[in-house]
């Protein structure tokens, strides 16, 4: 494939070299305004990570756009898929195809791996729908809210900072069982981490320091964001071990490991969930992505 632009340099793989990774982290800075340098505190970025980015000749990235590995379970069956991420381009160089040249090449060579599913997530899904990919509608579940019980499980709230509690939130994301066995990331450490860096209102809780809840809750409705263990405990019994009684409960993934009863609606995010391969046509019904994969 030919580079659209002789003055750029097109490097691949090359989180390695750290100039080269300030490059993407000052692009997705200046384009999102959101800093991924903060994965240096959890050991680094995605090590499955597949960067394709253009530099000039002082070094700054002028654009990029990745794919990383990210084990799914759908419907039961595990499948490998790849997400898409870190896609921008600076404002000088828009228009000039960089970014058409830069999918290309990313698709090319998850295709070539034999990746059977291709997620992304963007609020600009026409960019997109000629690659093949469709928006897959995500819907919120509001669960019936359960009888609670006095509980005997200790609830520890846990600190990103400290590292034993990191230790304990990074095993647990290895032996993890999947939090849905409809739709759900299989391993996914990095994005995991980062999403409960950015946003200070999710409070991560460990059960019998064997499995962590990710939460929010605002006084009246609580929001359950993931369950991260060995097992998945009901609903109830998380609620019970919490210690919140809620008016209204959501459940921002497909909630068919927390025995309750849910009824669904349509969730309205900013960004939207597409998906293409063979592995897509396997997708039915009712799901979300726990906003804590969100990549
Ligand atoms: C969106 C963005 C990456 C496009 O970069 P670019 O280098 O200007 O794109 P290209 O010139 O390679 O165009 C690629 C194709 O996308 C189309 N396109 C460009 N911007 C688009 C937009 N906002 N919506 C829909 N299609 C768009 C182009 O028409 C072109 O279509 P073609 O292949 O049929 O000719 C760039 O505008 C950007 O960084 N925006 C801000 C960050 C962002 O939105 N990133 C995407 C996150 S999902």
């Amino acid at each position: 494939m030919p580079g659209p632009a002789h003055d750029l340099t097109l490097r691949q793989d090359y989180f390695g070299d750290p100039t080269t990774w300030m490059g993407l982290v000052d692009l997705l800075q200046d384009t999102f305004s959101i800093d991924i340098s903060l994965q240096a505190q959890f050991g680094g970025p995605d090590p499955t990570s597949m960067p394709f980015g253009y530099f000039d000749d002082d070094g700054r990235c002028v654009a990029n756009f990745s794919a990383f590995s990210m084990p799914m379970i759908v419907n039961g069956q595990l499948v490998k898929a790849a997400g898409y991420q870190s896609g921008a381009v600076r404002p000088e160089w828009r228009g000039r195809g960089l970014y058409r040249d830069l999918m290309q090449r990313a698709f090319a060579r998850t295709a070539a791996e034999g990746y059977e599913l291709d997620l992304l997530l963007t609020d600009k899904p026409a960019l997109y729908e000629r690659y093949g990919f469709r928006i897959l509608p995500q819907h919120i579940s509001v669960a019936r809210i359960p009888k609670l019980q006095k509980s005997d499980l200790t609830a520890r709230q846990l600190s990103l900072e400290a590292p034993e509690d990191l230790r304990l939130i990074k095993r647990l994301l290895q032996e993890r069982q999947p939090v849905s066995a409809r739709f759900a990331v299989i391993r996914q450490t990095e994005m995991f981490l980062l999403n409960a860096s950015f946003n200070s209102a999710i409070r991560l809780t460990a059960l019998a320091d064997d499995t962590v809840i990710a939460w929010t809750f605002d006084g009246a409705t609580f929001w359950l964001l993931d369950v991260v263990g060995s097992a998945i405990p009901s609903l109830a019994t998380i609620l019970s071990a919490l210690e919140v009684e809620p008016e209204r409960i959501e459940i921002c993934f497909s909630p068919d490991r927390l025995d309750c009863e849910v009824s669904l609606e349509p969730y309205e995010g900013y960004t939207m969930l597409m998906v293409r391969g063979k592995a897509a046509d396997d997708i039915a019904g009712p799901l979300m992505l726990s906003p804590m994969a969100e990549f």
